[in-house]
């Protein structure tokens, strides 16, 4: 009983200090007009690193906010401190061809080219810096340890440059940070588990960088809370989540592109309450799909495609009522193509092309290839006779004479 009142003290708490938050990161988005908070990434460019953020690059700058201009007459101490860290990430800045860093000279930081200033959320009065966005700019050079003074840092963007080495553990002082893109550069060693210590990150991409190893079990866990985790195309090997303690609040997780390998764990049910989207293209996944896939009841996009996946398709996924984007191409997967899947109320598009099914059942058999029907259908390259298409009699034959028993 004890435990329980403490946990929801401890909640309303969280409660209040959200709200005073998210009012800080909203007026620093509404500033900087960009809307990128995870939950309205869109679906099915989520493997694609250079999609987002982009509109926002070629603002004028200048008097971005009056307070902002204001505050620049007004140094503070929060602002020395960004000034002495911008400074010092310029020294490690080897290229910059787009000229972004030009003019990061002198002290009134809150006119440099992608560095935004705002209020600070236990300050109003005090300016304080809040963004910084470098997207798209091609610059090479290194995350500096004093990145740590960046304490006031809501967001940092860093999409398309050639920064490189490894994330310095001092940015477990940025304790406001809600959105970390690195995505697009060449960050390597192992998974950066400092971005575990930040307390408000919702949002993290680290696609497309050169990081390797195991994905750590604590990015799905509560001492996180992310809505949108991005790790797709890394040299990612593993990762574990078959534990029962798992937990998880993101409803965006895309591990494509990485060489994980092993099965999908029943534990994936532990994302239920919230996971929305679900891409796991192209990661060496083998084994069947568990019945728990089907508890995901939120899920809009499940797609499994190009791995070895084996075995029937779980008739659980006849649940998934939001499912608009099923892809299961490119797998060994065998059995009957369930009507209750086929019948999905939203489901928009429907791959199962290059498996080894061998039948359709009952409306299945109804769906077309074309966009003209509720769901587009792909069904080449399997085992269903009567459909166009299909593999060679001598292909089927060949697969079907080894059945897998999965459930
Ligand atoms: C910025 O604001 C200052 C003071 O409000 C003004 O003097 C200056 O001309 C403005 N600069 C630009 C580029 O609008
Ligand atoms: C950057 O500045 C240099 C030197 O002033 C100039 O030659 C170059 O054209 C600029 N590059 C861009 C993309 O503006
Ligand atoms: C962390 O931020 C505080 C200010 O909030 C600063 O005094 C301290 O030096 C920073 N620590 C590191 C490691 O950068
Ligand atoms: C799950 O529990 C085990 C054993 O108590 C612990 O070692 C592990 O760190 C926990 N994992 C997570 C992600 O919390
Ligand atoms: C599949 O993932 C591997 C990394 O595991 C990568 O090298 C390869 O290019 C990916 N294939 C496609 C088609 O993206
Ligand atoms: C259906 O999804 C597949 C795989 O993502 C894609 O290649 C195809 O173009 C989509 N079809 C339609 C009609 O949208
Ligand atoms: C498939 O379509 C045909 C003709 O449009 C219809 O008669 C039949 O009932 C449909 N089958 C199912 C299982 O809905």
């Amino acid at each position: 009983m004890a435990l329980f009142s403490f946990t929801s003290i401890a909640k309303c708490a969280n409660a209040i200090s959200f709200i005073l938050f998210v009012v800080y990161v909203s007026s620093l988005f509404n500033h900087l007009n960009l809307a990128s908070v995870a939950a309205k990434h869109s679906s099915r460019n989520s493997v694609h690193a250079s999609h987002h953020h982009g509109h926002h690059r070629g603002r004028h700058h200048s008097n971005h906010s009056d307070s902002a201009a204001a505050s620049d007459d007004h140094s503070n101490a929060r602002l020395d401190r960004a000034f002495l860290a911008l400074q010092a990430w310029k020294r490690v800045i080897y290229s910059d061809p787009n000229n972004f860093t030009t003019n990061w000279k002198g002290p009134s930081v809150c006119t440099y080219k992608g560095v935004y200033c705002a209020p600070a959320p236990d300050e109003p009065k005090t300016q304080v810096v809040a963004g910084i966005d470098l997207n798209k700019g091609d610059i090479a050079g290194f995350l500096p340890d004093e990145l740590g003074l960046l304490s006031d840092l809501a967001l940092i963007h860093l999409n398309s440059n050639r920064f490189c080495g490894i994330l310095p553990q001092s940015l477990a002082n940025l304790t406001l940070l809600n959105e970390l893109d690195l995505s697009n550069n060449r960050f390597v060693g192992p998974f950066p588990t400092v971005v575990l210590s930040l307390p408000s990150l919702k949002y993290l991409d680290i696609r497309y960088n050169e990081f390797e190893g195991t994905i750590p079990p604590q990015l799905f866990s509560n001492i996180v809370q992310l809505d949108a985790i991005f790790v797709n195309n890394n040299r990612f090997t593993s990762i574990n989540i078959a534990a029962s303690n798992l937990s998880s609040s993101a409803s965006v997780v895309v591990f494509a592109n990485n060489k994980l390998g092993g099965c999908l764990s029943p534990s994936i049910a532990n994302f239920a309450d919230t996971l929305e989207e679900l891409l796991l293209i192209n990661t060496s996944l083998s084994g069947c799909l568990p019945q728990q896939v089907g508890f995901l009841y939120k899920l809009r996009v499940l797609d499994v495609s190009n791995n070895n996946l084996v075995g029937p398709i779980p008739y659980s996924l006849a649940g998934l009522a939001h499912l608009e984007q099923l892809n299961l191409a490119n797998n060994m997967m065998t059995g009957i193509v369930p009507a209750g899947v086929c019948s999905l109320p939203n489901l928009a598009n429907f791959t199962i092309s290059y498996n080894y099914f061998c039948e359709e059942d009952g409306i299945c058999q109804n769906l077309t290839t074309s966009k003209g029907g509720k769901t587009a259908f792909d069904d080449r390259r399997n085992c269903v006779p009567e459909r166009p298409y299909q593999r060679s009699q001598k292909e089927c034959n060949a697969a079907l004479e080894h059945p897998v028993y999965c459930f």
